[in-house]
């Protein structure tokens, strides 16, 4: 009768045949976080296992944002905001990680991590872990500490995960 968080995932995404390239089946999540009990139930479960034991949450631009400002509202957290190259204004950390084409780099405030700060990092998707990876660096050269890290898909053939040994990764789902 109550249906599991990966149930609910399933129900409520959409996927898209093809896209963003032909062969390629996009599992699209905002018709997750559109629906108000689904966004109550994977923003709950995201942090769950991991209550008690962060100070901070990280959101990674774009779609982290979405994840992690509304758990750190729901668990009375701050957000630390990672952003995309160029964005920040005031002095950065950055990290840098190779895309299948090129390369891309996140930044942090330097000053948003005080030293110790135990870090929660939050993200839609899982896929090469270019991206969690890289932030797990920032957060650790910025003093932080990455207690978790936490995701609504993991697209395990991609072996992001693999690139995360020795982190604790929880994800809500998987393909
Ligand atoms: C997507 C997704 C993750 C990342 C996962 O973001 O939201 O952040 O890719 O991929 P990886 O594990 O291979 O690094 P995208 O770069 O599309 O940015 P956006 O959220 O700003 O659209």
């Amino acid at each position: 009768e109550t249906e599991s968080i990966s149930q609910l995932i399933d129900r409520l995404a959409a996927v898209v045949p093809d896209y963003p390239e032909p062969g390629i089946s996009f599992k699209d999540l905002t018709p997750v976080f559109a629906d108000a009990q689904g966004f109550k139930r994977i923003v709950d479960a995201i942090v769950d296992p991991f209550r008690g034991t962060f100070d901070v949450i990280a959101g990674l631009e774009a779609r982290g944002f979405i994840l992690a400002s509304a758990a750190a509202y729901a668990t009375g957290t701050g957000m630390l905001t990672i952003r995309k190259k160029g964005k920040l204004p005031r002095e950065t950390f950055a990290e840098s990680y190779q895309l299948e084409y090129g390369e891309a780099t996140l930044e942090v405030h330097c000053d948003d991590v005080p030293t110790g700060t135990r870090v929660l990092i939050l993200d839609d998707v899982l896929a090469t872990g270019g991206t969690l990876g890289a932030s797990t660096k920032l957060v650790e050269r910025a003093g932080g500490i990455v207690v978790g890290i936490g995701v609504v898909l993991e697209l395990e053939d991609l072996g992001g995960r693999g690139r995360l040994s020795g982190r604790h990764v929880h994800s809500l789902s998987a393909v």
